[in-house]
């Protein structure tokens, strides 16, 4: 007997939310893995300082992190928004991180200039060690509190996410 119409669409609807289902967990996953398995327990060596000249942001896929450099100090910046952790990527045409969930910017060192987030971007502790980056992805450093921008730089005059996002 086949079956009815109805009972098709229930076992079509039922696939879809267990495929739904396991993609969102998939990916909350994901985005929520330690970052533990990195070479050295922790240590994430990297490339020379000259690597990383002023002004620039630098993706690390490894660590799921951006090695920034702004008036002249170092930082490595976790790709994670403090908001509700959406994955912020950097826009080279603004000089800004520019989180497209819901529109939280954030300078070259991660601190917070507008948005709902409640903090600047978290990172991690950076040391130059043997003539090379090494970022300790250990532990996390929570990001600066609202208002506290010591390390400002100049804004491009392009934007990357939607002017309504
Ligand atoms: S997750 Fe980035 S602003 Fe909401």
């Amino acid at each position: 007997m086949s079956p009815t119409r109805r009972e098709a669409l229930k076992t079509s609807w039922m696939i879809g939310s267990g495929l739904l289902a396991g993609a969102a967990a998939w990916t909350t996953m994901e985005a929520l893995a330690p970052l533990a398995n990195v070479e050295g327990g922790g240590a994430l060596p990297l490339l020379p300082p000259e690597a990383y000249p002023e002004g620039s942001a630098t993706f690390v896929r490894t660590g799921r992190l951006y090695v920034t450099r702004a008036k002249g100090e170092l930082f490595a910046i976790s790709q994670k928004c403090p908001h509700l952790g959406c994955r912020v990527p950097y826009c080279a045409a603004s000089g800004r991180f520019e989180c497209p969930c819901h529109g939280s910017v954030y300078n070259l060192a991660g601190e917070h200039i507008s948005g709902p987030a409640p903090r600047g971007m978290d990172g991690y502790r950076v040391q130059i060690e043997n003539g090379r980056v090494v970022v300790d992805v250990s532990a996390v450093i929570e990001g600066a509190p609202l208002g506290e921008r010591r390390f400002d730089t100049p804004a491009g005059s392009g934007e990357c996410r939607d002017a309504d996002a």
